[in-house]
């Protein structure tokens, strides 16, 4: 029986697994542990079952002195120093396949709710400003037959170049085989749609200057992570009309602080991080997170690890 430390309560039933083979303390709060809280749980443990709001830097994992197995319930892995964990030899987990058409679905649905701007118009709506039927009220862009630039084809952006078939759009891609420089992406795409991990490279991959080469009426896609895109710059470009529109699923940080100048700006449509948010992937995913732990526990390869 090892002690171990899942940082949050999960949906679905695989967390009961891990309770009858293990001793398992599960933080019952709505709201994460703060660093400190997770580093005092970190240091008695030997299992860590973290989300991707817990910070697992070099130091807690110093301080983890019995740590055997580190799993992350998410595709996503920024959040855990993976080059201090494998110094130590710890295995580390992540949950992907099992999230990729929830997210992909996610990003094709923010990209449509952009285009048709079908936020603004349900809340006219709502406010009891639908007076008639307004021929030049809530114009948005044509979604069908234009072109969908996917910066990252990997697992997800393959599955939203799938979507994008049925809608007849031309699609440009960066990473994988015929790749466009992301420049050239850039300029010729209607939509940009982000999908690629946050590493060193990619962060604020989109800045002002990436912005500027973007077309006036284009818009921008995030259910990847909030530091790939410069907010600032974005802000500046959503405001002077450098691009049309955003959809982000992610922000920089989460959630984004009350009165946060990105809450208020124009053309802007902000989500909650939802993108695995269906029943059945954050279900399998808890099946992953629990498998991939008891894997690293046992000293065997996880099925899903990262290093
Ligand atoms: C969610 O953002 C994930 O990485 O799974
Ligand atoms: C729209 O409802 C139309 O009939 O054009």
């Amino acid at each position: 029986m090892a002690r171990c430390f899942v940082t949050r309560q999960l949906p679905g039933r695989a967390l009961a697994r891990l309770h009858s083979a293990h001793q398992v303390e599960v933080w019952p709060e709505r709201l994460p542990p703060s660093y400190d809280e997770l580093t005092r749980h970190a240091a008695g443990a030997e299992g860590l079952l973290t989300l991707l709001t817990d910070r697992v830097d070099a130091q807690l994992i110093d301080g983890a002195t019995e740590l055997r197995a580190i799993s992350n319930y998410a595709v996503g892995y920024d959040n855990v120093d993976v080059i201090a964990a494998t110094a130590r030899g710890i295995p580390v987990g992540n949950t992907p396949d099992v999230l990729t058409d929830a997210t992909a679905d996610l990003a094709f649905a923010l990209l449509l709710a952009a285009a048709r701007r079908l936020p603004q118009a349900i809340e006219a709506v709502n406010a009891g400003d639908w007076r008639t039927w307004e021929p030049g009220r809530f114009l948005g862009y044509e979604v069908h037959g234009a072109t969908l630039g996917i910066v990252g084809l990997g697992r997800i952006g393959s599955a939203v170049a799938k979507r994008a078939e049925g809608f007849e759009m031309s699609v440009l891609h960066t990473g994988g085989a015929g790749e466009v420089p992301l420049e050239r992406l850039l300029r010729e795409a209607d939509f940009v749609s982000l999908h690629c991990p946050l590493t060193r490279a990619t962060h604020h991959l989109i800045d002002a200057a990436a912005l500027s080469s973007m077309r006036p009426s284009s818009i921008l896609i995030n259910t990847a992570r909030g530091p790939i895109i410069d907010q600032e710059a974005l802000h500046r470009a959503l405001s002077d009309g450098t691009i049309a529109g955003a959809a982000l699923d992610v922000t920089d940080p989460e959630p984004l602080p009350a009165g946060h100048p990105l809450l208020s700006a124009p053309n802007l449509i902000i989500a909650p991080h939802i993108g695995s948010a269906t029943h059945a992937a954050r279900e399998r995913m808890t099946e992953l997170a629990v498998e991939n732990l008891l894997a690293g526990l046992e000293g065997a390869p996880m099925p899903h690890q990262v290093n």
